[in-house]
């Protein structure tokens, strides 16, 4: 039997507002959510500078029962970004994927996205685990200033030239 407790279960969560007041929702992708913000993604940060294709990133949101949560993302009933989340994956989860389109950035949705990764998380787990890329200097502040120490550096992950950055946030002082 599916154990209640356990975190990033495929429904709907109400995360803390956003800086303006707007509520914000993650909930499993809809299949329309899905088409509209795979393009979306794929036009930001890392995803457009590894040329990711937005179909493929679309279709991936549909996938579903293989041990990743995904999540659309709406502020105020917007479209505003989505999350992935592979769980378990290190003793801890792993965030595959954390995109706050242009339009919603710096209202404290990425603040408010990782506090709740971290509730989900805590008492189940020892560790958070993300990667960042080298270049995304602005997002690697973002996580330092949330908690979140490099870990390791994978050179050349994904493509010539462009290293990774694993980080890790720890929760307990030892294994759960
Ligand atoms: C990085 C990101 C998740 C932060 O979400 P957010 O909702 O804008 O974050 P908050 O409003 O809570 O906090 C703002 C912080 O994000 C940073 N940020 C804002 N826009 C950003 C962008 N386009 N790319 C990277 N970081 C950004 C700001 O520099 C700010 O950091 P600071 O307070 O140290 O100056 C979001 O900007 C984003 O999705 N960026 C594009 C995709 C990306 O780089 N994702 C991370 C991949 S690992």
């Amino acid at each position: 039997m599916s154990d209640p407790d356990r975190p990033f279960r495929p429904r709907r969560f109400q995360l803390q507002p956003a800086q303006d007041g707007r509520p914000l929702t993650l909930a499993p992708f809809t299949p329309e959510a899905a088409d509209h913000l795979g393009p979306a993604v794929a036009a930001v940060g890392p995803w457009a500078h590894y040329r990711f294709e937005g179909q493929k990133i679309a279709t991936a949101f549909k996938s579903f029962g293989d041990g990743t949560a995904r999540y659309q993302l709406t502020c105020g009933g917007e479209l505003a970004g989505a999350v992935v989340i592979v769980c378990p994956w290190l003793a801890g989860p792993y965030l595959q994927m954390l995109a706050v389109l242009p339009p919603f950035q710096n209202l404290g949705i990425g603040a408010a996205i990782l506090a709740w990764y971290e509730a989900e998380a805590r008492g189940h787990f020892r560790n958070l685990w993300l990667c960042v890329s080298g270049f995304n200097v602005n997002a690697q502040r973002f996580y330092l200033a949330h908690g979140y120490e490099r870990a390791a550096t994978i050179p050349e992950l994904m493509q010539a030239g462009d290293d990774e950055l694993l980080m890790r946030k720890r929760l307990a002082n030892r294994y759960l």
